[in-house]
């Protein structure tokens, strides 16, 4: 049972998938196409009000009001729905709803906007002007949206969404709490809050957030965005693994040899240089989307698919993860940083030559690490994880490579013997791969590596939702399992601060150390060849 009071659209059922294709791609309902067949069922929020604070930010605009304007024209969101933007520049209910207008013609997923959609959803976006730091502005803001329940029997259910800079999120926290925002009775309707990342930026500034944040909502009642895990392949990853019977015998250090975790990027860092000079790559990804995605491989099975039950299995894995010592970092982390070079046919500076970089910034825009996981499952695995901005493509992947056959029977073409390799192919071009050996047809008994191939483009006739629609839905829902918990942000952060204290007191870095359109320094290469393996080619 969800919190607070149900509304119209509560326990409606709707199908999430067809929704998602809007209104020009939608399917007919006919339930004739074999390929939609098994396709999800989803609940429709209770009424009510999300607060966006940062609502003229980037994110917001980019990420955020395209995922509600999506789920609206899916029919996700309920009748009684109001948008609350909160900004501290002046502005009027019109202005705010032509620039959200305006961002939706570059972000939206579904082109072009549906103009009676469109007209529906903007009616119920209002601008509220007020300063983060400023009591009166949120005793204000709570008078709006009584009112706003009032006239839209929205039923003061309130989601709290955090989309500014992580400086801010205390002081906001603070807001709601003093003006009595975050309480949550049986009359009141459900308060939540939406924080996204970073969450803090080493362990003790985590800490100290949480704490701030516990001060004024229940841990029940805060969502802690990692995008990553609202993604359909990252979902999809404890389906492959519990929903089939075959692969959890062999997800075992008994038959795997090491498992390979990449995020790459051709990109550079935008026009957020100033945000990244500040945060890196090792906090910008590894810390957050990488782990995550190491605990998903990892874990145990879940005794339920509760939010409490799968987290609790994920915290087990990043407890179990062997904390460096800071003189083991340098044996088991590489930093890099891109130099001018070529993505393409296009030249490109180097990070040094970015828009608000540091000239000299010694600022990591790669890193790779190895790591182990202390348990009776992964003892001896080891786990390499790599992340880099302006690498040659755009790709992120795990890969799992198996051990190889306890004895070669058959002679091999090509030029290495290569054992089985099962590959989840996050994005783009999502899909499994299972590399195997085949004969090669002839009158000889030479095996060669071959793959099978799963892709979801094919597989399946419908457009996934973007992650932030998955997790906005959720978080309206009350289904927290996709929102990282307290203590599992703190433990990831006790994985990466050995790395960022032994980088702080250690010598300068030579960068930049490789050329944009490489893939990352040779140091990284190094990390697996002195093990006798090899990154896999993207
Ligand atoms: C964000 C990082 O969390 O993830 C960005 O701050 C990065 O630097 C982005 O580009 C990558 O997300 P996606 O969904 O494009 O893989």
């Amino acid at each position: 049972m969800k919190s607070g009071k149900a509304g119209e659209g509560g326990g409606a059922i709707r199908d999430l998938r067809i929704a998602h294709k809007g209104k020009k791609a939608t399917p007919k309902r006919s339930g004739k196409n074999p390929l939609r067949s098994g396709l999800r069922i989803e609940r429709v929020p209770d009424p009510n009000i999300v607060v966006l604070f940062g609502a003229t930010g980037d994110l917001a605009h980019r990420k955020v009001v395209p995922a509600l304007y999506h789920l609206w024209a899916g029919d996700l969101l309920p009748e009684r729905f109001a948008l609350v933007c909160f900004g501290r520049r002046e502005a009027s209910d019109e202005s705010m709803r032509s620039e959200l207008r305006a961002s939706l013609e570059k972000h939206a997923r579904v082109q072009p906007i549906d103009e009676a959609r469109w007209k529906e959803f903007a009616s119920r976006i209002s601008y509220f002007k007020g300063a983060f730091d400023d009591p009166a502005s949120y005793a204000a803001l709570s008078r709006q949206l009584d009112a706003i329940d009032a006239s839209s029997g929205t039923n003061g259910n309130r989601l709290f969404y955090l989309a500014t800079p992580a400086s801010s999120f205390p002081e906001i926290v603070r807001g709601l709490g003093a003006a009595g925002l975050d309480h949550e009775t049986s009359e009141s309707g459900w308060r939540r809050v939406v924080i996204e990342k970073p969450f803090g930026r080493d362990l003790e500034s985590a800490v100290k957030l949480n704490r701030e944040v516990g001060k004024v909502f229940r841990e029940s009642q805060v969502y802690r965005i990692d995008h990553y895990l609202g993604k359909e392949t990252v979902r999809n990853i404890l389906i492959f693994r519990f929903g089939n019977l075959i692969f959890e015998p062999i997800w075992h250090r008994r038959y795997i040899d090491h498992i390979q975790i990449t995020v790459a990027e051709s990109i550079g860092v935008e026009s957020r240089g100033a945000f990244y000079e500040e945060t890196g790559a090792l906090r910008d990804i590894l810390q957050n989307h990488l782990l995550q995605l190491l605990t998903l491989v990892a874990m145990e099975p879940p005794a339920t698919l509760d939010a409490e039950a799968l987290r609790d299995e994920k915290v087990k894995v990043l407890r179990a993860v062997r904390l460096m010592s800071p003189e083991q970092v340098d044996g088991h982390v590489v930093r890099g940083q891109y130099g001018p070079g070529w993505i393409g046919a296009t030249e490109v500076a180097g990070y040094r030559g970015e828009p608000a970089v540091d000239p000299a910034s010694e600022t990591e825009t790669f890193v790779a690490a190895r790591f182990e996981i202390d348990d009776w499952r992964w003892a001896g695995v080891p786990f390499y994880l790599r992340a880099g901005k302006r690498l040659p493509k755009r790709a992120t992947e795990i890969a799992i490579q198996f051990k190889d056959v306890p004895q070669r029977l058959f002679s091999q073409t090509g030029d290495a013997p290569e054992s089985n390799m099962l590959v989840i192919r996050i994005q783009p071009d999502e899909g499994i791969l299972l590399r195997f050996a085949a004969k090669v047809p002839g009158l000889g008994t030479d095996v060669r590596p071959v793959n099978m191939d799963f892709a979801y483009g094919s597989a399946f006739s419908v457009e996934s939702p973007d992650a932030y629609e998955t997790l906005i839905l959720d978080a309206l829902l009350g289904d927290a399992s996709l929102f990282t918990r307290a203590d599992e942000v703190e433990a990831a952060w006790r994985i990466v601060d050995p790395i960022m204290e032994s980088w702080l007191a250690g010598p300068e870095p030579h960068l930049p150390n490789y050329a944009a359109g490489t893939w990352g320094p040779e140091e990284a290469d190094a990390l697996l060849t002195r093990e006798g393996r090899r990154w896999r080619r993207l």
